[in-house]
């Protein structure tokens, strides 16, 4: 027998939802805008302006300006930058990307009504090596493997054990200190979605819910570090991480990727159609 334990995952009605896959639209837009002047000789606030600017434009703004969690400092920028072992939350700055550079934008935008919309990519400057893009690639295909599991009646630690399982079968690690979350008129609402874990664990999912799925996978160990800015999170072996990031809805029958836009990128193929619905 299974026990129900209680949960203050927040259910969205469908006029919530529509309101979501706008916020999260716009979020991917950001990304879509940026993505044409990241190469060798952009600073990272180059894309930070240029990502201010779009939101400007769109009548959004960014959710990570002046963001300050408990014991954290204003976070700086309008979205993340995180180059080669910085895992999360880079500062965007007048340091210029160089050929081979990997580097993560995170975008988190807030529409007028207060609805948000979180997704992040990878994007290799100019060629870069073989084990960054190897990287990237497992990353991504890391995140779907955690997408496909979300379907109505499934757990919640279904996602994380199926990303975690794909992380080592690929010799890579999962970093555990950062996890993915349920998002509304909320930033980081419940659950907190680990990108590890036991199947069959945690809350059952029910249509409605919504969630960041955001995997973090490095090349060596899985330990990370704080540095003195108060947010920049790096490796301690200084190995390469990546991320991707979409927020999912839960639909009865399995998932919506609400975090969609022109530019963004299909799912792997090993995934076939039945990531087009
Ligand atoms: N967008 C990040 C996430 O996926 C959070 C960034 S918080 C910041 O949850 F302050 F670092 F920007
Ligand atoms: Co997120
Ligand atoms: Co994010």
């Amino acid at each position: 027998m299974t026990i129900n334990h209680p949960h203050s995952i927040r259910i969205k009605n469908d006029a919530e939802i529509a309101a979501m896959r706008v916020a999260c639209r716009l979020a991917s837009e950001v990304l879509d805008a940026i993505t044409p002047i990241i190469r060798p000789g952009c600073t990272t606030l180059d894309i930070d302006r240029l990502a201010a600017e779009t939101m400007r434009q769109q009548g959004t703004h960014s959710a990570t300006i002046g963001y300050q969690p408990p014991g954290y400092p204003p976070y700086p920028g309008h979205l993340c930058t995180s180059v080669n072992h910085v895992v999360c939350h880079g500062i965007p700055s007048e340091k210029p990307l160089k050929k081979g550079d990997i580097v993560n934008v995170d975008v988190t935008v807030i529409t007028p009504e207060g609805w948000y919309g979180d997704t992040s990519r990878m994007y290799e400057v100019g060629e870069c090596s073989i084990a960054a893009r190897r990287l990237c690639r497992l990353t991504y295909e890391a995140m779907w493997v955690g997408i496909d599991q979300v379907k109505a009646g499934a757990h919640l630690g279904d996602i994380g054990h199926a990303i975690q399982k794909f992380a080592h079968a690929n010799r890579l690690s999962v970093v555990r200190e950062y996890c993915g979350h349920g998002i509304g008129r909320g930033f980081h609402e419940e659950p907190q979605v680990l990108h590890y874990g036991q199947a069959g664990s945690g809350p059952l999912l029910e249509p409605g819910m919504i969630f960041t799925i955001e995997p973090m996978l490095n090349l060596g160990r899985r330990e990370v570090r704080e540095l003195k800015d108060g947010w920049t999170v790096v490796t301690r072996d200084r190995s390469l991480s990546a991320q991707w990031e979409h927020t999912i809805l839960v639909t009865p029958t399995g998932y919506e990727v609400l975090t969609v836009s022109e530019g963004t990128p299909p799912p792997p193929l090993f995934f076939g159609d039945a990531a087009l619905h």
